[in-house]
């Protein structure tokens, strides 16, 4: 029996947070999404941090509905409706393609969406790749679209058109004015390299920094830097980065992705008014990054940071305890019974006195919150089972357990 006859037809999927390596900034057109510049990304591990949506449609349903974290937002918002529009386009082209069953009335029923995060929104991490590639990977499924989700997804954020895949994922800027060659794929998946760690560095945000969306059309219209980063060195370090991936060659990685962070950072710097994310305590996480691979003699771990001032730091397994470490030495944690180290289990390390004297660092307390340390990790998933809903029978969101 076709599903469209049933009452309400529920979808609940998760989706991954990405961090690019090679960063996107910059859009060629606002509407569509496309960026000047292509990027690549590490997808995260889902067991410490992923959007969890479901999407329900009923012929019951009189409005489009969105409830984010428990709370009813606004369905009207501009990024959500291009979604939502982009999403019942592919449905109804993929219906009238004729190979498939007649048009389902599902089509014009309404949806209701839940969406929430398992990491604090407020602690400032990359939420919006994650919520929109989910949003999109999740609509598709409840009206039946198989096709390529990368403009469903960009249109909610650029950026999370990468997290449509795990592993390591190129999104290519395209050159059609349509957009339809802007798309992301996988370069490696999440069982490549399976010696690669992330540990994100949790900083006190002290104010909320200028929002990605305002910042790169700042720059995109004011920095010429940025327009010589787009033309002149994205294009040769996207085929060494994916060369350097391919490899598993963490030397060349690391200081790709360290390079590419500063140049990124460095285009905020020469954009008018400048912008600027990081802060004092992310400056003293670069100089702890450099000081640990002098003390070794090389590129033993590797910083990148978005439009804010918490730190993403790659590194090989057999690295993380030291590095911890010295994260513990230069930044003591403060008691305030949060837990330190959250994620992947670490051993603990003692530092050597070498290490330490090599810091050179006055310790700042309470300057790190915590660490969330995790793995590259797979593309959205679709849960089958039906406990993991976030709307209940009658389409609204189940109480809080
Ligand atoms: C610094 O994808 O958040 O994280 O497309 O305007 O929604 P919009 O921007 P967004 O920008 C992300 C910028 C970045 C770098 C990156 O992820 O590549």
């Amino acid at each position: 029996m076709a599903s469209e006859e049933k009452p309400l037809v529920v979808v609940t999927c998760t989706a991954p947070v990405n961090i690019a390596v090679i960063k996107y900034w910059g859009k060629r057109d606002e509407d569509l999404v496309l960026p000047i510049n292509s990027s690549l990304s590490v997808t995260l591990h889902q067991d410490q941090l992923k959007t969890t949506t479901t999407a329900a449609i009923s012929k019951d349903f009189t409005e489009d509905r969105i409830w984010l974290n428990g709370r009813e937002e606004d369905v009207g918002q501009p990024r959500l409706q291009a979604c939502l529009r982009e999403i019942r386009r592919l449905a109804r082209k993929r219906r009238s393609t004729g190979d498939e069953d007649p048009p389902p009335l599902s089509l014009s029923y309404k949806v209701h969406i839940a969406s929430v995060n398992n990491f604090p929104t407020a602690a400032g991490l990359a939420s919006s790749a994650a919520g929109h590639a989910c949003l999109a990977y999740t609509l598709a499924r409840v009206y039946g679209v198989d096709s390529d989700l990368s403009e469903a997804a960009r249109r909610g954020s650029g950026s999370a058109c990468r997290s449509l895949y795990g592993g390591f994922v190129e999104w290519q800027m395209g050159e059609r004015a349509d957009g339809k060659d802007s798309v992301a794929r996988q370069v490696a998946p999440e069982s490549h390299w399976p010696e690669l760690r992330v540990l994100i560095l949790v900083v006190s945000a002290e104010r909320k920094p200028m929002g990605s969306t305002a910042g790169m059309q700042t720059s995109v219209e004011t920095s010429p830097l940025l327009r010589f980063r787009a033309e002149a060195v994205v294009p040769g370090r996207m085929v060494e980065m994916t060369h350097c991936v391919r490899e598993r060659d963490f030397q060349g990685f690391g200081r790709l992705t360290m390079k590419d962070s500063n140049q990124f950072h460095a285009t905020c710097l020469d954009t008018f008014p400048p912008i600027s994310y990081l802060s004092d305590i992310s400056r003293r996480i670069i100089r702890l990054v450099h000081c640990f691979n002098a003390h070794h003699g090389q590129t033993k771990v590797a910083y990148t940071f978005d439009a804010g001032p918490n730190a993403v730091v790659f590194t090989l397994d057999d690295t993380v305890p030291e590095f911890v470490a010295a994260v513990r030495h230069c930044f003591p944690p403060e008691s305030n019974g949060d837990k330190f180290l959250k994620g992947l289990p670490v051993r603990p390390a003692s530092l050597s006195d070498e290490l330490r004297a090599a810091l050179d660092v006055d310790p700042t307390p309470g300057g790190v919150k915590y660490i969330i340390a995790t793995q590259v990790g797979p593309g959205p998933q679709t849960l089958d089972d039906p406990h993991a809903h976030l709307l209940g029978p009658d389409g609204l969101p189940k109480p809080a357990a």
